[in-house]
């Protein structure tokens, strides 16, 4: 099922396009993880993202890596819109072009990681802690359903609203590195300044041409696909 494959060098960065299909998909509360065939493509850094075709969509749709089983990429998503069903709607034997890496990731360099995450902020974080070796993390989610998605981090600390994970965040928190809502990331930027956080806007194409994905973090314009989206010293 595996097609041919093209890259990209971008900044110095090889992305690389192929259609890959589905091996398996499996419900995880509201959420669906979909697993691919990893064909040609580098998982790349945790926090970084692919671009992934949603059938019948004109636009690719942004994911971040969730998982990299050996000789899978796999991606949780959180069905929200059209190409967010679309994706959800596929099955195993089913392609779709896949695209990246792409963006930046986390800083991986840091001595007292502190992982936070809300809602499908979730998804970058299994990979991100199988890199630092399972540090301390925080998961604040809507609610028990959405929580489910706990089990891919088997030892989160679990908040469900309106308790929120800012309120289990420690006086000296060490390094965090955080995904999630904007009000969240806000929240984290305050209490934590040299916070990882890693943000999230609508993405057309991903590597920098399209201007589509223009942010205003902390007083500056940033393209998030090519500056992010993991930013650090926002404010
Ligand atoms: C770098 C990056 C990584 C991401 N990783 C994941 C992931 O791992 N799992 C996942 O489920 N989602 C992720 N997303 C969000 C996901 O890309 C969007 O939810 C998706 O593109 C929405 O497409 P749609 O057609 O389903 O909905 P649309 O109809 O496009 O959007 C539905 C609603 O959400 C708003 N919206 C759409 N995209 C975004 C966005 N990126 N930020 C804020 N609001 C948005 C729209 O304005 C609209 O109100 C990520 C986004 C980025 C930028
Ligand atoms: S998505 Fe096109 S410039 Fe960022």
């Amino acid at each position: 099922m595996t097609g041919a494959c093209n890259s990209l060098l971008l900044a110095g960065r090889e992305a690389r396009r192929q259609r890959l299909a589905v091996t398996v998909k499996e419900l995880i509360g509201p959420y669906t993880l979909l697993r691919l065939e990893r064909g040609e493509l580098e998982p790349g850094l945790p926090g970084q993202f692919f671009m992934l075709e949603a059938p019948g969509r004109v636009l690719p749709r942004p994911m971040s890596l969730c998982q990299a089983p050996p000789g899978e990429l796999a991606f949780l998503i959180d069905s929200i819109g059209p190409g967010t069903r679309a994706l959800c709607a596929l099955v195993p034997g089913e392609a779709i072009h896949v695209f990246g890496p792409l963006g930046n990731g986390f800083d991986l360099d840091v001595e007292r990681p502190l992982l936070v995450a809300g809602g499908i902020g979730i998804a970058p974080m299994p990979y991100l802690t199988a890199a630092l070796g399972d540090p301390p993390t925080i998961l604040g989610f809507r609610t028990e359903r959405h929580a489910e998605a706990g089990r891919l981090l088997p030892g989160a600390e679990i908040v469900v609203e309106p308790r929120l994970v800012t309120e289990l965040l420690p006086d000296d928190p060490g390094d965090v590195l955080a995904c999630g809502p904007e009000p969240m990331l806000g929240a984290i930027r305050r209490l934590a300044p040299r916070a990882q956080l890693a943000w999230e806007a609508p993405m057309a194409c991903g590597y920098g041409a399209c201007y589509g994905c223009v942010v205003e973090i902390g007083g500056r314009y940033r393209r998030l696909c090519v500056d992010g989206p993991v930013l650090r010293d926002a404010a």
